[in-house]
């Protein structure tokens, strides 16, 4: 089972936005998945409310969370995805600590930077694999938007994992979430859709190098 969590102390940076798509992509694509709604402002469960379809089930709080998790690798869930709350310490840090990929969406702009480094500090403490995603980037004209290149920058100044992709701003993503679907289902071809199918891709690839790594360590020990 691997988990997946969504964290960032930046309010607004698009946790919700980015586990609400996934989920649906994986819910599309067929793979039992739990999300999981760790932040008291319940956006995830407001989409999955709206939405209103039983495949793709969903845990709310962030209490007993190592229970919920056992539970799910039970039941045969392979995925869970969980929304955590705009703080970097508490319940984010014990979601942090169950996770086995950090995704910190992060905004291109000088805040949004800013605000990133005190999740980033956590994933570090707890030696937890992350990845910053840079979210709401302004479209690609020909190459990335010199915000986006600037970010890029930082993150690399800061030896930051960060995702060659980007999600663009687009209302698309907005709306399809206020149908209670993901961009994938509103539109197939859409570049939003586009642009989450490749992430998903990436984050799978980043979850069989640390799988490998992990069976490594245990022969190596
Ligand atoms: N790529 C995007 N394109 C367009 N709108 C976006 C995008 N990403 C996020 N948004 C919008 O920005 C707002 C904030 O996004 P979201 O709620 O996902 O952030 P969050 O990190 O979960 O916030 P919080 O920390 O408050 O939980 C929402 O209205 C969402 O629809
Ligand atoms: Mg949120």
């Amino acid at each position: 089972m691997n988990v997946l969590v969504f964290a960032s102390r930046k309010g607004g940076s698009g946790k919700s936005t980015l586990a609400a798509h996934l989920g649906s992509y994986m819910a599309e694509h067929s793979r039992p998945t739990l999300l999981i709604d760790a932040d008291p402002q319940g956006s995830l469960a407001l989409w999955h409310e709206v939405r209103g379809a039983r495949n793709l089930p969903l845990h709310v709080g962030s209490k007993h969370l190592g229970a919920t998790l056992a539970n799910a690798r039970r039941d045969g869930v392979e995925w869970v995805l969980i929304d955590t709350a705009p703080i970097a310490e508490g319940s984010v840090a014990e979601a942090i600590w169950h996770a086995d990929l950090v995704v910190i969406p992060m905004r291109p702009g000088l805040f949004d930077i800013d605000a990133v480094q005190a999740t980033i500090q956590v994933c570090r403490d707890l030696k937890k694999p992350y990845a910053v995603v840079i979210n709401a980037a302004p479209a690609k004209n020909g190459s990335d938007d010199p915000m986006v290149t600037d970010a890029r920058g930082a993150m690399q100044a800061l030896d930051v994992p960060t995702w060659a992709g980007q999600i663009t701003h687009s209302p698309e993503l907005s709306l399809s979430l206020a149908h209670g679907a993901g961009a994938n289902e509103l539109s197939s071809r859409s570049s939003g859709s586009n642009e989450i199918g490749n992430l998903w891709r990436s984050l799978t690839r980043s979850f069989d190098a640390i799988a490998a790594m992990t069976r490594k360590h245990a022969q190596s020990a």
